[in-house]
């Protein structure tokens, strides 16, 4: 069998339901080597084809790299027992029914089975991670692990530590789910619907109010979401809207300004803890004229292209708006100078590059020195405790700790340098680097990426041929 993303160790998926599948197919798109497991042996069966057309679905909306998805779905699997489902993995995904002496048996098996070097994590919505891995002797391991739904395409997971869980683990459950595209975020403590449950129970309950008390439709207070605030927080958070919101004062003129207005609608918005009696008859009846028929496949075909859209369109305007904040303009700037620049006869045609930097992750600066017709040459600069996020380049890349301490991460670990030390990595391998002091490094890959090229000069560009006498390599 061929070895899914250059040795990177497979994942168990145990639970072939709704959720368990969409992250076999997460896992599978980025390279994994996927063995799913239901106890339910036709469940686990008859999920390969929907994994597989999930993995293709993000492969054609370019959401995973082709190269990585291909080796993905020739080694996914459907296994009939945990032990053959763990063997050698980095990680087991548990995603069985919500019922927790089910998990806990399940997070037994696997702990007895697993490498010991392997986290266990739970899909679970509303159960504690503490009580799962209470007793269990590698309850260090365990982690939740929560995604939305679904995971495949939302990038949100949560993190979240039971009591008895590893400060190490957790580390490693975010590198790795970062190394499959994720965006996970993590919580301080374990705590019922982590983050995005809670705010979503919130929001619901008043959306139920509105339609119960004849205030409008369940379709209009659906619109009154998708087609308003949904849109915006799919750019943003709600803290960095509000800021927005304020104007030039930020945050602290919009409370200031509007404060007393958001307390007004909390003392009248609703309060109830348990849903009312007639809500799942109006609810029902609102959804029946809402949706006039349609089928749960067909809206979920529209949910899903609808966030492919969201999600390649919030990437390019993130990379737009990082090239304007360093450019001062709109638009990506076009390498200065290029024709002049240009040393023809030379098997790799430098260019001197502006050498502005754009911070691509907080504390973490890049800057392009040079770019030829093959091969790229960019300049990291990490403050201390910064970390350059996972990423892969489609070829092999080399790289250099010009000064300070770093460590590279995979998915799988991560290996310290010294300065003067060079690295290579294959193609279409994840990987990023940290550093507890602050960092330089240099990496050249190929071929050139157009949304690195750098911003126009604020000053005419050396005719200078050498990448290193516009912007020192540190
Ligand atoms: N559905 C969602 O929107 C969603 C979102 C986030 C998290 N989750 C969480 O994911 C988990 C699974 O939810 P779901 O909606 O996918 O459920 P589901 O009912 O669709 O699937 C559960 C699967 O687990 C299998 N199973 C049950 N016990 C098992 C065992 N002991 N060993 C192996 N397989 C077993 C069942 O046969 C079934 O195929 C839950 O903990 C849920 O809270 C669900």
């Amino acid at each position: 069998m061929t070895s899914p993303d250059k040795g990177a160790r497979p994942v168990a998926v145990v639970g072939a339901g709704l959720t368990g599948t969409s992250w076999a197919a997460l896992f599978a798109a980025h390279g994994r080597e996927v063995r799913l497991y239901d106890r339910d042996g036709d469940r686990a069966r008859a999920a390969l084809p929907r994994v597989r057309q999930a993995v293709e679905f993000l492969v054609s909306h370019d959401l995973a790299p082709e190269s990585l998805a291909r080796v993905g779905l020739e080694a996914l699997r459907a296994v009939s027992d945990m032990a053959a489902a763990v063997v050698g993995v980095a990680l087991v995904q548990e995603a069985v029914a919500e019922d927790l002496a089910v998990k806990r048996a399940v997070f037994a098996e696997a702990d007895a089975a697993a490498p010991p070097d392997a986290i266990l994590a739970t899909s679970s919505s509303g159960l504690s991670i503490t009580e799962i891995q209470e007793g269990l002797p590698g309850a260090a391991r365990c982690v939740a692990a929560h995604p939305y739904n679904p995971p495949h395409l939302i990038p949100l997971v949560e993190i979240a530590p039971g009591t008895a869980t590893s400060p190490e683990t957790v580390e490693k459950a975010r590198v790795f789910y970062e190394s499959v595209g994720k965006d996970p975020v993590v919580l301080a403590r374990d705590l019922p619907g982590y983050l995005s449950n809670r705010m979503s129970a919130a929001l619901w309950r008043e959306a139920v109010e509105l339609v119960l008390s004849g205030v409008a439709s369940v379709a209009d207070v659906d619109r009154a979401i998708a087609s308003g605030p949904g849109l915006r927080w799919a750019a943003m958070g709600p803290h960095t809207l509000y800021h927005l919101g304020g104007g030039d004062g930020g945050m602290r003129g919009h409370i200031e300004h509007l404060g007393h207005v958001k307390e007004g609608m909390l003392r009248d918005i609703a309060t109830w803890t348990e849903f009312p009696a007639d809500t799942v008859d109006v609810l029902e009846a609102g959804l029946a004229d809402a949706l006039a028929g349609r089928s749960a496949a067909s809206l979920e075909r529209e949910r899903d292209e609808a966030l492919a859209g969201f999600l390649m369109a919030r990437a390019a305007a993130a990379s737009s708006a990082g090239e304007a904040a360093a450019t001062g303009s709109g638009g990506k700037a076009a390498l200065p100078g290029a024709a002049d620049n240009q040393v023809p006869l030379l098997p790799m045609v430098v260019q001197s590059a502006a050498g502005v930097a754009v911070e691509v992750a907080p504390g973490v600066t890049r800057t392009t020195l040079a770019t030829g017709s093959r091969t790229m040459l960019v300049r990291f600069e990490l403050e201390p405790g910064t970390a350059i996020p996972l990423h892969a380049h489609p070829h092999e890349q080399t790289g250099h700790l010009v000064s300070g301490d770093a460590e590279l991460v995979g998915a799988e670990g991560s290996w310290p340098v010294q300065p003067g030390d060079s690295w290579s990595i294959p193609g279409d391998t994840p990987h990023g680097a940290r550093s507890v002091e602050g960092a330089v490094i240099v990496e050249a890959f190929s071929p050139p990426r157009d949304d690195y090229l750098p911003a126009p000069p604020s000053v005419a560009p050396s005719s200078s041929t050498s990448a290193a006498s516009t912007e020192p390599p540190g």
